[in-house]
């Protein structure tokens, strides 16, 4: 069985080290993960106004995310928080009320920082929104990723081997996580 996995980068910036993570992410993942990315910086942002008359936009994200068995958020932590784009798109897909997209959707977080807290605290305010969101995260192993160029490559190899195998583990147990989860709650598309 493969499975398809979306997966959201919380930065919008052009030298995003998140971004370099997700590439090692998926270098390291079981080959039965097939990764798209979903796409936030588009994004208007959301007001309850247009719920009536749901734009383009904001269509595409929830169908992206319905099309997915699973979500893997890729996060910098914003001033102990998660950055506005990415609690923007969560808001997007969260709505119209009776429609979340999250609604029983497999889950991960895991994010890199420039600093040894390692984007914690995001992480943090990040599960509570995927609580509510009725997202079924995995909740261990946790990844608080202490970035640096030494270790992170650009082309998305570790060049730090216990670093490589931790996250290794990480994506072998998210796999298995999704499994779990769509074992008892198949994803109806
Ligand atoms: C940061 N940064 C940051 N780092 C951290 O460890 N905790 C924090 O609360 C914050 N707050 C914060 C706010 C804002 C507005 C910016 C721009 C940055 C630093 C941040 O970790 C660093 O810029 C990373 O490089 C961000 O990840 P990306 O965008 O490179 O993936």
């Amino acid at each position: 069985m493969s499975y398809k996995v979306g997966y959201l980068i919380g930065s919008l910036s052009s030298t995003s080290i998140n971004r370099v993570l997700s590439k090692a992410l998926i270098r390291l993942a079981p080959d039965d993960l097939e990764f798209t990315e979903i796409p936030i910086g588009g994004l208007p942002l959301y007001t309850p106004d247009v719920d009536e008359d749901y734009p383009a936009e904001g269509l595409a994200l929830k169908r992206a995310i319905e099309a997915s068995d699973a979500i893997l958020f890729v996060t910098p932590e914003y001033n102990r928080s998660i950055p506005g784009g990415l609690k923007n798109a969560i808001d997007w897909a969260s709505r119209p009320k009776g429609t979340n997209s999250f609604d029983h959707i497999p889950a991960a977080v895991i994010g890199a920082s420039a600093g040894v807290l390692g984007t914690a605290l995001a992480q943090q305010s990040l599960r509570s929104v995927l609580s509510f969101c009725n997202a079924r995260q995995m909740t261990s192993p946790e990844a608080y990723i202490h970035f640096t160029k030494e270790v992170f490559l650009d082309d998305g190899s570790v060049a730090n081997s216990s670093t490589e195998e931790f996250l290794r583990t990480y994506m072998a147990e998210f796999r298995e996580h999704i499994e779990r989860v769509l074992t008892v709650l198949p994803r109806e598309k």
